[in-house]
């Protein structure tokens, strides 16, 4: 036993990590974790999209046991071992056949980083296009893509030079006109309108994209301006980057996000819920691509984590055994239904919105702006029902609705009822 006055917070960890619950975790197992004390809570944030194959799924947890016991760090460049190339063989079948090769990595942003490094040395080019508002990562070249908020990047200037940046379309607060078909013209045309005010196509290795917005929002675009963003690449010889961290595995009611989509991406980066929380990431795409890497261009001391590997190989399997993907679209519905007949009830929700198990609520002001004092009171009265949740947008204006994939129709019933309590009570 560790002796109590050993684990003061204040000492341990600094404040740039703030934290949404005081709750102090023992355990968790499906989409419950308990405190200390023995609380039980519900936990719609998945860890931030992560747990997605449910906490402790027993399946994961004897993969990483059998696994800890035979090696845990088993180096990429020295060794070759079981896990990584299951799990490699396991991520693979779920892509487009034309994403064939995986390289390992520990977490998003280092699967960003590795992107980026691909598209730079496969093209020779140096410029990159990402989308305003997008979250993709902390790293420096992370950062430099981001723009979902600006304290994110803030006080870090100078970040990558030739990083130019296109709206990402926000139907909800579209400038001109909500409606797809009208906002996507205006989108791609500002996309279009940076071959002529800013950077030439050629000079344009990577186009990067989140399939579906996350920290900025939970933001879904339409098909059509993916797949025109898609052309433009193949016009210009771009590499079409999806960044399906948050949306992947599972969680938007298919393995990626981009098969709903219609679009099949020159480079994928995975994480998140890929190995049930473990740092394992990953950069997937094709063998002429990845061949454009020369040894040593490219690396890192724990990638492809024997026990990470281990534990994402166990995770896929469970995804497609369990039928997660399908669960999270069925529940999804439920979820989504239901919150449209509370939107209904109360003004002050704006738009709800997602796919899957990746949802959003946002709620907004009289006169229609962001609303995020209402958005941190029915977090906080949730908490008091002993809901966990957690906001997403620029502004704090929404929250997420992310249960671990493994929820039951009856357990998003009862978060229904606590969600609508939580309005009813602002
Ligand atoms: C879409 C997306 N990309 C990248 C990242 C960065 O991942 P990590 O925090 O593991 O570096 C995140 C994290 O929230 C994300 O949501």
């Amino acid at each position: 036993m560790v002796a109590e006055t050993r684990l003061d917070p204040q000492t341990l960890v600094p404040r740039v990590i703030g934290r949404y619950t005081p709750v102090f975790v023992d355990h968790a197992e499906g989409i419950y974790v308990w405190d200390r004390n023995g609380q039980q809570y519900m936990d719609f944030t998945s860890g931030i999209a992560v747990v997605n194959a449910g906490h402790c799924h027993p399946r994961v947890v004897r993969a990483i046991q059998e696994q800890a016991a035979k090696i845990i760090h088993a180096q990429q460049n020295i060794l070759l071992h079981e896990p990584m190339l299951d799990a490699a063989a396991e991520l693979t079948a779920t892509m487009p056949s034309s994403l064939d090769q995986v390289f390992w990595a520990n977490s998003g942003a280092e699967a960003i980083e590795g992107a980026l490094k691909l598209a730079k040395i496969a093209t020779r080019r140096p410029a990159v296009i990402a989308m305003r508002g997008a979250f993709h990562g902390r790293t420096h070249a992370a950062m430099s893509v981001t723009s979902s908020r600006a304290k994110v990047r803030a006080h870090y200037e100078p970040l990558l030079a030739s990083m130019y940046y296109a709206p990402y379309p926000y139907y909800y607060r579209a400038p001109f006109g909500t409606a797809p078909a009208e906002a996507d013209d205006y989108y791609l045309s500002e996309l279009k309108a940076l071959f002529d005010t800013m950077v030439m196509p050629d000079d344009v290795a990577a186009i990067l994209v989140e399939t579906v917005a996350g920290e900025g929002g939970y933001l879904v675009p339409s098909a059509r301006w993916l797949q025109e963003i898609r052309s433009i690449c193949d016009e210009h010889g771009i590499m079409l980057i999806l960044d399906e961290i948050q949306t992947g595995v599972g969680r938007t009611g298919t393995m990626w996000a981009f098969e709903q989509f219609d679009v099949t991406p020159d480079i994928v980066t995975v994480a998140k819920g890929i190995a049930s929380g473990l740092p394992v990431s990953a950069v997937v795409a094709n063998k002429q691509t990845m061949d454009k890497w020369p040894p040593g261009a490219h690396g890192g001391t724990y990638g492809a984590n024997a026990v990470g590997t281990a534990a994402a190989a166990e995770t896929l399997r469970v995804m497609r055994d369990e039928h997660l993907p399908e669960n999270a679209a069925e529940i999804g519905d439920v979820i989504l239904q239901g919150l449209r007949e509370i939107q209904a009830r109360y003004p002050v929700i704006g738009d709800v919105r997602g796919m899957g198990l990746m949802l959003a609520v946002e709620f907004v002001e009289a006169d229609g702006g962001p609303n995020p004092a209402a958005v941190n009171k029915v977090i906080a009265n949730c908490f008091e029902e002993n809901v966990l949740l957690i906001n997403c947008g620029t502004y704090d204006q929404a929250i997420r609705v992310i249960p671990p994939l493994v929820i039951d129709r009856q357990q998003a019933k009862e978060f229904l009822a606590i969600f609508e309590r939580a309005v009813a009570a602002l």
